[in-house]
């Protein structure tokens, strides 16, 4: 019997030595230390030993339990790093989890953005930062030293002096107009630039996106209860708006978009500049002006233009109070942001 104790520990003993993982380890115990495994059946055989030598085995036989079963607590690496001091490798402890990167909350938005209005069949385009005064102004019904221009805090380009930054995206509208015809659903998301002095919900690099709808026989109405649905699917059912005459020379009627302020809950805070109201954007009809630099007969078809800033959008959603930690490059706070 001592001899069977002796091949069994070294058996039991060299199968360890080959183990890699916890479920190894699991089937090693099953093995060798279960109520029927191996070590069970040497025990087992104790009780035709010899009554003379009965003693004395099963002190052998506990022995050799006992170191098996401290044996079957780890895997053989594991004990291996803890004993010898020579090796700088500790294989078994986890390794350093590699840092995954992921999006800025405002690619989180713009890619929502972009997925809601494909789903209601749009199309998506881009237009040029560097923009020429021909679509950013003149063909928006902004003639050239009219005080209209005055509404955007422009960036001009030295020796250039019909090139701006763009201060908006709906010259995205003219530009996709000279390659389409009615009916045309689009939406063209992208960075616009204004020179002008930040504060919690202002920016001088901003993004926005145009939408553009032309067909025949197109409403007031379809241009609300487009942008009605729109915020409902992205905010979900709490969100309260308002739609505000205003003057933009491009559309007549015009209007802003304004939502209750989800930071202070209508009550007032730096966000909102204290009103309880954010303003999201700006829609209104294709003005008459607009389609005919369109190519198009304002008789035969009328269409309806949006423009939302999507930082704006971003800080509703993810209840963020400054627009100026959008472009801070602080990890701290992109890190935050999962998709909605
Ligand atoms: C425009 O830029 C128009 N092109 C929008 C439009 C398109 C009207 C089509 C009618 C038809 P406005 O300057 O108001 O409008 O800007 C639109 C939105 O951009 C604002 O409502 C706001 O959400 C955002 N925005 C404007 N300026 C800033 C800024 N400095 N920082 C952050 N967001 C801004």
């Amino acid at each position: 019997m001592e001899t069977e104790l002796k091949q069994f520990e070294a058996a039991a003993r060299r199968d360890h030595a080959l183990l890699r993982d916890a479920q190894g380890l699991e089937l090693w115990r099953v093995k060798y230390l279960s109520r029927k495994g191996q070590l069970a059946r040497v025990m087992a055989k104790l009780s035709s030993v010899p009554s003379a030598d009965r003693a004395r085995m099963g002190q052998l036989a506990n022995a050799v339990k006992q170191r098996l079963f401290n044996l079957g607590r780890s895997l053989p690496n594991a004990s291996a790093s803890v004993g010898k001091s020579t090796s700088k490798m500790a294989a078994s402890l986890p390794g350093r989890e590699a840092a995954v990167g992921h999006y800025h909350p405002l690619t989180l938005v713009t890619r929502l953005i972009v997925e809601i209005f494909r789903s209601m069949g749009y199309e998506v385009v881009f237009g040029p930062e560097v923009e020429h005064t021909k679509y950013n102004f003149d063909l928006l019904n902004i003639p050239d030293d009219h005080p209209a221009r005055d509404l955007w805090d422009t960036f001009y380009i030295e020796g250039a002096p019909d090139m701006v930054l763009r201060t908006h995206t709906s010259p995205v509208q003219l530009r996709s107009m000279e390659t389409r015809k009615p009916p045309v659903r689009l939406i063209a998301p992208g960075r616009v630039f204004r020179h002008e002095a930040t504060d919690a919900s202002h920016e001088s690099t901003l993004t926005q996106f145009e939408g553009l709808v032309i067909d025949q026989s197109v409403r007031l109405t379809d241009l609300f209860g487009t942008v009605n649905d729109f915020l409902t699917e992205l905010f979900g059912q709490a969100v309260v708006t308002r739609h505000r005459p205003s003057f933009f020379p491009f559309v007549e009627p015009g209007a802003e978009i304004i939502m209750r302020c989800t930071i202070c809950n209508g009550k007032g805070c730096p966000t909102c500049g204290r009103t309880g109201w954010l303003e999201m954007g700006g829609q209104g009809m294709v003005h008459p002006t607009v389609l005919k630099n369109m190519g198009l007969d304002p008789k035969k078809y009328s269409g309806f233009a949006f423009g939302f800033g999507i930082e704006r959008l971003m800080m509703l959603l993810y209840r963020i109070p400054d627009i100026r930690l959008t472009l801070s490059g602080d990890l701290r706070f992109t890190t935050q942001f999962t998709a909605l």
